[in-house]
C-alpha cells in the first residue's frame, strides 16, 4: 500500500500493463507516476515522441514524451523498451531538460539496443506523407520509422552504437529516403553530413545505456519484482484495432505490451485501462460522440485540451461506452481509471453514448469500416450532473451521489470494473475504489 492508499501490485499481480482505452490522453502519464511509486521498473514499450505524458508533481509540470512517467520516482529503473521508436535528439533534450530539474537518472535508465531510431530524414517523409494522406499525425516521424523497421530497413539502436560502420548504413537508408521524397513531390531532401554527425554526437551518449533490456525485465520478474508496462497512444488509434487508417502505426493495446518490452505475453497478469470521463481525440478521423460547437468548447476549456505535443486543439465530446466496451475487449482490461472526473464538475446533465444506430439498426459494436463509423449515430442516455466540486475527494463515499451514479453506469456499459478514479492533476487526487 503506497502513502496515498493506493495498492495495484500483490503477490499475484507483478506486471501490469497500462493502456490508454480511447483515442489517447486519457491521463496514462498520471496513472503511471501515481502507480510507479511501487513499482521497480518502469517500461515504455511502443510509439516514441508523438506521446505526451502530463505528470503534476507539487507546483511543478513535467510533460515526458519518450522517458518513462516512472523516471519522476527515484526509485524506479526505467526503460525504453524495443518496441518504441526513439527519436535520440529529443530523447537527449528530454533527459537534460530533466537533469536541470534535478532529476537524477544515472543507473536507472535503459534503452533497448533492438528499438529502431527516428532520424531527421523519417520526419522529412512523415511531413511529405501528411500532404497526400491528411492523418493529422504529430509529425514526429514515427510512420515512416515503423514502416523502415517492417520494411527491414530501418536503423537501431545497436547500429547508431557501432560508430564508423553506421555511415554506410545511413548512405543506403538516405538515398532511398531522398528517392522517396521525390517520388512523393517534395522538394526537401535529407542531408548526409547532418545524419552522420548526428549518428556520432547521439551514438556516443547511447551506448552507456543501450543493452537488452528484455532480458532486465526478464530477470526483474524472475526476482519478484514489480514492473509496471507503461503504452502510450490508445486503443482506438492501434494500427490493427483503431480506427485505420486514421490510427498510429503501433500496437497501442495491451498485446503489444508483450512484443514492444521483450517479454513472453504469459507474464503479464493485469492490464489497467486508462479512460477520460468525457472522450477527446486529435487529429482526423471518425468521433461518433463529438459534442456540438458550443459544448466542445465548454469541454475543451474545462479539461484544458490541448495536445501536449503539438499544441493542438483536441475534439471533444461524450463519453463512448461503445468504444470503451471495445477497447476492455481488444485489450482484455482488468480494471479502469476514470481520468479527470473533475472536469464534469459543473454540467447540468451528461449524456453518455451507450451505442450506435446505422441506418436506423441498433450497433452495440466498432464497426471496422471507418466510413460506417462516420456515418453512426449515437444513442445517448442523459444522467444527471452534480454540480460540486469533486477536486477533494479522496474515497468514494466524498463524491456526491450523481457523481457516483455516474460511474457506476459506466462501469456496467464498460463491462471492466473501475479501479481508481483521478478527480485533478495532483498527485493525491485519486480514489482507490
Ligand atoms: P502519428 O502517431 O504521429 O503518426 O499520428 C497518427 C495519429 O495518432 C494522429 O491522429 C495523431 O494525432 C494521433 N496521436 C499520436 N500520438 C498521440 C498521442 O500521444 N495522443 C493522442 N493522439 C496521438
Amino acid at each position: 500500500m503506497s502513502a496515498n492508499g493506493v495498492c495495484m501490485f500483490d503477490r499475484k499481480h507483478n506486471c501490469v500493463v497500462v493502456v490508454g482505452a480511447q483515442w489517447g490522453d486519457e491521463g496514462k502519464g498520471k496513472l503511471v507516476d501515481v502507480l510507479a511509486e511501487q513499482a521497480d521498473v518502469v517500461v515504455r514499450y511502443q510509439g516514441g515522441a508523438n506521446a505526451g505524458h502530463t505528470v503534476v508533481v507539487g507546483d511543478r509540470q513535467f510533460v515526458l514524451h519518450q522517458i518513462p512517467s516512472g523516471i519522476l520516482h527515484g526509485g524506479a529503473t526505467c526503460v525504453v523498451g524495443n518496441g518504441v521508436v526513439l527519436d535520440p535528439e529529443t530523447f537527449f533534450a528530454e533527459l537534460d531538460e530533466l537533469g536541470t530539474q534535478g532529476i537524477d537518472i544515472s543507473g536507472r535508465l535503459f534503452v533497448s539496443d533492438r528499438a529502431h531510431v527516428v532520424l531527421p530524414y523519417h520526419k522529412l517523409l512523415d511531413q511529405a506523407s501528411e500532404q497526400q494522406q491528411q492523418i493529422g499525425t504529430t509529425g514526429r516521424g514515427i510512420g515512416p520509422t515503423y514502416e523502415d523497421k517492417i520494411g527491414r530497413r530501418g536503423v537501431r539502436v545497436a547500429d547508431l552504437c557501432r560508430g564508423s560502420s553506421a555511415r554506410e548504413l545511413l548512405t543506403d537508408r538516405l538515398a532511398r529516403a531522398n528517392a522517396m521524397l521525390g517520388m512523393m513531390g517534395s522538394a526537401r531532401r535529407a542531408d548526409l553530413d547532418e545524419h552522420l554527425e548526428l549518428a556520432e554526437r547521439l551514438g556516443a551518449r547511447l551506448r552507456p545505456l543501450a543493452r537488452d533490456t528484455g532480458l532486465l525485465v526478464h530477470t526483474a520478474l524472475r526476482e519478484s519484482r514489480r514492473v509496471l508496462l507503461e503504452g502510450a497512444q490508445g486503443a482506438l488509434l492501434d494500427v490493427d484495432h483503431g480506427t485505420y487508417p486514421f490510427v498510429t502505426s503501433s500496437s497501442t493495446t495491451a498485446g503489444g505490451a508483450a512484443i514492444g518490452a521483450g517479454i513472453g505475453p504469459t507474464e503479464i497478469d493485469g492490464v489497467l485501462g486508462v479512460v477520460k470521463a468525457y472522450t477527446t481525440r486529435v487529429g482526423n478521423g471518425p468521433l461518433p460522440t463529438e459534442a456540438d460547437g458550443v459544448m466542445e468548447g465548454r469541454l475543451r476549456e474545462l479539461g484544458g485540451e490541448f495536445g501536449a505535443t503539438t499544441g493542438r486543439p483536441r475534439r471533444c465530446g461524450w463519453f463512448d461506452a461503445t468504444v470503451v466496451r471495445y477497447s476492455v475487449r481488444v485489450n482484455g482490461l482488468t480494471g479502469l481509471a476514470v481520468t479527470k472526473l473533475d472536469v464534469l464538475d459543473t454540467l447540468e446533465s451528461i449524456p453518455v453514448g451507450i451505442s450506435y444506430r446505422i441506418d436506423g439498426d441498433v450497433c452495440e459494436e466498432v464497426p471496422s469500416d471507418v466510413e460506417l463509423l462516420d456515418r453512426v449515430q449515437p444513442v445517448y442516455e442523459t444522467l444527471p450532473g452534480w454540480q460540486a466540486s469533486t477536486a477533494g475527494a479522496r474515497k468514494l463515499a466524498d463524491l456526491p451521489p450523481q457523481a457516483r451514479a455516474y460511474l457506476d453506469r459506466l462501469q456496467d456499459l464498460a463491462g471492466a470494473p473501475i479501479r481508481y478514479v483521478s478527480v485533478g492533476t495532483r498527485r493525491d487526487q485519486i480514489i482507490e475504489v
